[in-house]
């Protein structure tokens, strides 16, 4: 047992919705989140600055006596999971493998679409891993940089994410996918709009839902289970407080104990 809490970073806001994730499927474990906001979006910048973010965060919640962490952002997860793994002596779980592992049990016809940050599809984590997995799979990417300020304006449904999504999956439409991933924490807020333009045949699938089933699984195998009466999940920002206290409850329904302002640097 390890009443330590679970440490979840992200460039911003949306990694809350893995956090949510997280909070619905272990009600004992308490969650230390850092959303980079003063940094965000990762989605456009270069490896190498990626790389140095994780790591300067990572050094921080390990600080915080976390016991393992989860790398909420699909942009960090795709360009320094590896990277974080090999410098720190944690637990550290992104979100591609999870939601890999999750769309091949989901496809039948073993053609898989990708969403995600530019950052992300450029990268192909998602389609190296699942190539891994079963060599051959058809793996169409694309990258929807508009979803995020979209989802962070609260423009979740409607006419203009509707027109927006129809735009960005003209191709993807076409290429005979039966699922898809939703490679960046923003997007399961955009659930029902990708749904109506893709259609109800598509199956969607939640990086961050799956993240929390393998969280279960690695808790479970090293024995870290929290056997708390009661937990608290503690938000730091590397931003104003106001912003994210105002947009968080959209990402999760679990109560955020506090937030706080840090200096990562
Ligand atoms: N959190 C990022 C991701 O999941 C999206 C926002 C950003 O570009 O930083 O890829």
């Amino acid at each position: 047992m390890d009443n330590r809490p679970i440490g979840v970073f992200d460039s911003g806001i949306g990694g809350l919705t893995v956090v949510d994730a997280l909070a619905k499927s272990m009600p004992l474990e308490s969650i230390l989140y850092v959303g980079d906001t003063a940094r965000v979006p990762y989605g456009n910048k270069s490896k190498e600055r990626i790389q140095q973010y994780a790591c300067e965060i990572t050094d921080w919640l390990i600080k915080q006596d976390c016991k393992l962490i989860v790398v909420a952002c699909n942009t960090v997860s795709s360009l320094a999971l590896k990277k974080i793994q090999e410098k720190f002596n944690i637990p550290i779980i992104g979100v591609i493998h999870p939601g890999v592992m999750a769309a091949i049990k989901v496809t039948k016809n073993n053609r898989v679409g990708v969403l995600g940050t530019i950052a992300t599809i450029k990268s192909d984590s998602y389609g190296i891993a699942l190539r891994e997995q079963i060599p051959g799979i058809e793996v169409v990417g694309r990258a929807c940089p508009l979803f995020v300020p979209l989802v962070e304006e609260g423009w979740v449904n409607g006419p203009i994410p509707e027109n927006i999504a129809l735009a960005y999956f003209d191709s993807i439409k076409e290429s005979r996918i039966d699922t898809v991933i939703l490679g960046c924490t923003h997007y399961p807020l955009l659930n029902s709009t990708i749904k109506k333009v893709l259609g109800e045949t598509v199956s969607l699938v939640d990086s961050g839902v799956a993240t929390a089933d393998i969280v279960i699984s690695v808790l479970n195998d090293l024995k870290l289970f929290s056997n708390a009466k009661s937990r608290s999940i503690k938000s730091f920002v590397t931003d104003s407080i106001d912003v994210f206290e105002t947009l968080a409850k959209r990402f999760v329904d679990a109560p955020i104990n506090s937030i706080e302002h840090i200096d990562i640097t």
